[in-house]
């Protein structure tokens, strides 16, 4: 699969397949997370794959008992070790990086036949005390993991044209 079809394959997956994903899997999406730019090269982030039902469960109450959430073998947190830092540009790294980190993870998931949700939905507090992240630190994102109920396939998007929101040389309005 090239990254095209990566690209046209991945969709929000929320219905899971009964089946685990093994932690050698799991070891090896984090391979592209690992390889991701960020910016100054500073790989301030960390990365948490729950997997027990117990964490599972309480995730699933700490993000508003989203379907997604609740049929995932595996939740990912992805989290920012400098939260505060900003680029020169005035935009903060953390969100960046991570979504750029994430977005590795959630297209070479769709190469190895797995399927991802990006979860923005959750309380901050209650992850960050359940995964037992320092206070200073943030979660940026959860990302839900697992074999799709059913088949991965490219499919038409519900997106904009590009004429609304590409132009060369100033910015479309
Ligand atoms: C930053 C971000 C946060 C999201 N948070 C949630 C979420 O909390 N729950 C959920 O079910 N989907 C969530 N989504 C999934 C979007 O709804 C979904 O990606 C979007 O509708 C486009 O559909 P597609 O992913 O199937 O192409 C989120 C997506 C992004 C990029």
């Amino acid at each position: 699969m090239d990254v095209s079809e990566a690209i046209r394959t991945r969709r929000a997956v929320r219905s899971y397949a009964d089946r685990d994903v093994s932690e050698k899997t799991i070891q090896e999406l984090f391979e592209s997370v690992r390889l991701a730019p960020s910016a100054r090269n500073d790989q301030s982030w960390r990365f948490v794959a729950v997997t027990e039902n117990d964490r599972l469960g309480a995730l699933y109450d700490a993000s508003f008992e989203q379907r997604a959430v609740d049929e995932a073998p595996v939740v990912i947190a992805g989290i920012s070790t400098t939260p505060t830092d900003t680029m020169r540009c005035g935009i903060e790294t953390g969100p960046v990086d991570l979504a750029i980190a994430l977005d590795h993870l959630s297209l070479r998931a769709v190469e190895m036949g797995l399927g991802t949700c990006w979860i923005g939905s959750f309380d901050q507090e209650r992850v960050t005390e359940l995964l037992d992240v320092p206070a200073e630190w943030q979660v940026i994102e959860l990302m839900t993991l697992g074999y799709p109920d059913g088949e991965l396939a490219p499919v038409e998007k519900d997106r904009k044209p590009l004429a609304d929101i590409f132009g060369f040389e100033t910015c479309p309005k």
